[in-house]
């Protein structure tokens, strides 16, 4: 199997087959299928079992779309946000990262520092602004919020947090970092299910939000990938020049 692109995270898909990789971190099933005339590989984050955040084989994930042979990354993540309403989409420009017990690095055993001064590939990343508007959707950009979870935040949490972003989550990090470290452009569309400290957090409100905007997103997937152009000018191919001690 071969894909230019892995869309990590859950999408309508037409047809497509079930696929399994096999990666040094474990194994990982993916649906490998056709959008917009490219191969792209479907990678669901939380699994069948839908393993929580804190559990999900980040590194056996990002292994597996580079094998596949994708070198472009589109990942969808759901958020609480501090800046828009449940429906809207955010584009993250940065990030920042509160998480506990996530192994975040290929690099155990040799010091390399990737740099990290434009996290989200700005290729994919104008494909997917492009691509909400042609849906007729404005997205938002801020910074992602990445938080250890499974518990969700707290007000003083989010009254804390809302100094360092505008969205809060538990699925983007390490993974935009892992894409880094394999030198793979990645960004990420992130849905907004809820409005971060604002009451409490029911996740059937979040569920129907997400249901709601299945439809769109396919759309939206769809657009971004037939925009992103056939060669890579950005810098995330150089992101292990230099990074090694
Ligand atoms: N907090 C953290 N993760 C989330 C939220 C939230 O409010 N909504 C969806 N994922």
């Amino acid at each position: 199997m071969r894909a230019d692109i892995a869309i990590i995270g859950r999408i309508l898909t037409h047809g497509g087959e079930r696929v399994e990789v096999s990666t040094p971190y474990g194994n990982v099933r993916a649906i490998s299928s056709r959008i917009s005339g490219r191969d792209v590989i479907v990678i669901p984050r939380h699994g069948d079992s839908h393993l929580p955040p804190h559990r999900v084989n980040y590194r056996a994930i990002i292994c597996a779309a580079a094998s596949a042979g994708a070198v472009r990354i589109i990942a969808i993540n759901t958020v609480g946000s501090m800046i828009s309403p449940p429906g809207s989409f955010v584009i993250p420009k940065d990030f920042i990262e509160f998480t506990k017990s996530r192994v975040s690095t290929f690099y155990e055993d040799r010091a390399v520092h990737v740099d990290m001064s434009e996290p989200y590939c700005p290729e994919i990343r104008t494909a997917l602004i492009e691509s909400c508007r042609a849906e007729g959707h404005e997205p938002y950009e801020g910074v992602y919020v990445c938080t250890e979870g499974p518990h969700l935040e707290t007000h003083a949490q989010i009254r804390m947090l809302r100094s360092f972003g505008d969205v809060v989550g538990m699925t983007g990090y390490p993974e935009v970092v892992l894409a880094k470290e394999r030198a793979l452009c990645y960004a990420s569309i992130c849905l907004v299910t809820n409005t971060a400290g604002d009451g409490q957090v029911d996740l059937s409100q979040i569920m129907s939000v997400e249901s709601k905007a299945r439809g769109d997103l396919a759309r939206i997937i769809e657009g971004t990938v037939s925009r992103i152009p056939g060669r890579r000018s950005c810098r995330c191919c150089r992101a292990l020049e230099n990074a090694e001690l």
